[in-house]
């Protein structure tokens, strides 16, 4: 062999390797990155009032997944949405303060993150119990965007037992399917 093809086959096999490498999934939030830009870029297709709990739920989409989303169908691949909450402003007797539109009003900052993430191949190694598919879930910190540890079990088995058939989520599909 000379020094030509020899390059090319160690290039070959170092760049083969390195790919093998990105292929190799284990389950878990570690798949899934905040990404820093998020709440400039993404799209809020909608929000949620919680008066129960006293909090605004702001859910965005990446606007790749947000122009690919259509009625009837799994949620794109490279799907990531991000629910933010934030603390309703409060009346003095503690009771959540409406707007004009009867919705309630936002505290400016953000207090918890929720993320669930599709993409192909993922889902592998998790149980029947659990599996969503080829989503992951993951939380992370509102103030630092760091992912936070702790189990996440509830998320996978209430998103699975409620919504399996809207491919395991509640607002996206239902933006997705909502009459236009
Ligand atoms: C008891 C049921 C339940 C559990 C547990 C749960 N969720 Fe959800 N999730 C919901 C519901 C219902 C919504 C729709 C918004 C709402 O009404 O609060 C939702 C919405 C979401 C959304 C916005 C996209 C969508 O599907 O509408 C994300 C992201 C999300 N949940 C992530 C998580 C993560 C991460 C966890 C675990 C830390 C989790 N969820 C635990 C019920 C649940």
């Amino acid at each position: 062999m000379n020094r030509i093809a020899f390059a090319a086959l160690a290039v070959a096999v170092i760049t083969g390797g390195a790919l093998a490498q990105t292929r190799t999934y284990t389950p878990g939030p570690q798949n899934i990155e905040l990404p820093a830009d998020w709440a400039q870029r993404f799209v809020r297709y909608t929000t949620v009032d919680k008066p129960d709990r006293k909090i605004i739920r702001n859910i965005y989409i990446n606007p790749e997944a947000f122009a690919a989303l259509r009625p009837g169908q799994p949620m794109p691949y490279g799907s990531l949405v991000i629910m933010a909450d934030q603390r309703a402003r409060l009346d003095a007797e503690g009771r959540p303060l409406l707007n004009g539109n009867g919705r309630m009003i936002p505290e400016p900052a953000f207090i918890a993150i929720a993320v669930q993430q599709k993409e192909r191949g993922w889902g592998e190694g998790y149980g029947p119990d659990l599996r969503n598919g080829e989503w992951e879930y993951a939380r992370f910190n509102a103030q630092t965007g760091a992912r936070m540890e702790g189990p996440l079990n509830a998320c996978f088995t209430c998103h699975l037992q409620a919504r399996a058939q809207q491919d395991f989520t509640f607002t996206t599909w239902d933006y997705a399917n909502r009459a236009r």
